[in-house]
């Protein structure tokens, strides 16, 4: 099978949870990559998730929106952009359930913008657009068959279905403009870096706290996790291995239901999960299960290599750590957490690793000189070169 050989690779959304561990895996494995992270630095991201890669020569910070068409036109030339992986979305089914427009301006239009970009400048040679089991909608409890990828997509939530609508914009760029897409649709991640407005941080930041532990209707619900470095591993056999057209279905075949995600935690902090969980309303729809095949991958190589208990024991003593990750991070660990969803001012530390940041007003760049420190805007840019 040949091998894609990327050079410069434009990661999108890495400052949040899963990309971050996929572009700190390529930034220390591939010194000959050059990684440029674009992140609009919102309420989920932390800049802190790229410690590992921020001294490294080949890895570069911009803050900035992917919905900003100059700032990606722009990214895609200056850098010789060959690559790009497209992780940035709004990804809490919650907060969908109270703000869709945002997740429709971010998930569907943000990744036709990059969409555009890339058939304006001509350059792409591989885009691998990142997207979620999801998107098929709901399984029969007593399927034991998963979703292939070629199922029909029947998303049932406002997220789900505006990764859905990203995903049909991304085949036709496909179809119509010859533009070699590759899209994932991944089960559950879990693992350090997460925003605890997700299940498994949120159960154990609220186990620290010796806090009841909500569980959304019956906690009967199956999910399927996966561990996010094993996820970061199947990006990187993607990236290399994956055929242009393809979908990619990233999954376990292990499922367990919420309520033993909640007994699990409860077991690692020695609480009595009689007394710990609470039962709470449920979201407006919940999906039962969502469960893939996950056999195309496997052809290429890849599998799952953290066992369930393994994984939770190393993300409790990695949140036991870093209790402070983000800040006061009490709104979401409410049942029902609504984020407003407005980006996070980096401080003076994380301040130093922005090599450019976009003032979408007046289409400047404000970049970062040897000294780490941010100036204001220091070059205009203009597209003359770009249709
Ligand atoms: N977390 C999971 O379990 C899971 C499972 C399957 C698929 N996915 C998909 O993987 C991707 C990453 O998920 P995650 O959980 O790591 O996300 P996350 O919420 O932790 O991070 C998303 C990142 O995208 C950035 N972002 C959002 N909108 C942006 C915009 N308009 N411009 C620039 N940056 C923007 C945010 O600032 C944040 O850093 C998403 O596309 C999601 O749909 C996630």
């Amino acid at each position: 099978m040949a091998t894609y050989q990327p050079k410069n690779i434009l990661i999108t959304g890495a400052a949040g949870f899963i990309a971050s561990h996929v572009a700190n895996r390529l930034v220390r494995n591939y010194p000959e990559y050059k990684i440029i992270v674009l992140d609009k630095l919102d309420y989920c991201s932390n800049l802190k998730n790229l410690n590992p890669s921020r001294s490294s020569p080949n890895f570069k910070f911009v803050k900035g929106d992917i919905a900003s068409a100059d700032l990606v036109n722009y990214l895609l030339i200056t850098e010789s952009i060959d690559t790009i992986m497209h992780f940035a979305a709004q990804t809490h089914v919650d907060n969908s359930f109270g703000n869709s427009f945002e997740f429709t301006k971010n998930n569907i239009y943000g990744t036709h913008v990059l969409l555009e970009a890339c058939k304006v400048t001509g350059q792409i040679r591989r885009f691998i657009h990142v997207s979620t089991d999801e998107v098929y909608g709901e399984t029969d409890e007593d399927a034991v068959v998963g979703n292939h990828e070629a199922s029909q997509l029947l998303p049932t939530n406002p997220y789900s279905a505006t990764k859905a609508g990203a995903e049909m914009l991304v085949m036709a760029y496909g179809r119509s403009y010859d533009l070699p897409v590759i899209t994932t649709r991944g089960n559950n991640v879990y693992g350090p870096n997460q925003f605890p407005e997700k299940l498994i941080p949120k159960f154990i930041l609220l186990a620290m706290r010796g806090q009841p532990l909500p569980i959304h209707g019956d906690g009967c619900n199956v999910r399927s996790y996966l561990y996010c470095e094993d996820v970061a591993e199947a990006f990187e056999v993607i990236l290399h291995k994956g055929e242009v057209g393809h979908v990619y279905n990233i999954g376990t075949k292990k499922e367990r239901r919420v309520i033993d995600v909640a007994k699990d935690v409860c077991k690692l902090f020695s609480l009595d999960a009689e007394k710990v969980i609470e039962f709470v309303d449920n979201r407006p729809f919940n999906d039962q299960r969502y469960f893939l095949d996950d056999q195309k991958l496997k052809h290429l190589g890849w599998s799952e290599r953290t066992a369930w208990e393994e994984g939770l024991k190393r993300t409790m003593e990695w949140y036991m750590s870093n209790p402070d990750w983000w800040g006061d991070v009490s709104g979401a660990l409410l049942p029902h957490p609504r984020m407003l969803m407005t980006s996070v001012d980096a401080s003076e530390e994380t301040k130093a690793m922005i090599s450019y940041s976009w003032n979408s007003q007046n289409n400047t760049v404000a970049s970062t000189p040897v000294n780490g420190e941010i100036t204001s805007s220091t070059s205009t840019v203009t597209y003359s070169h770009i249709k």
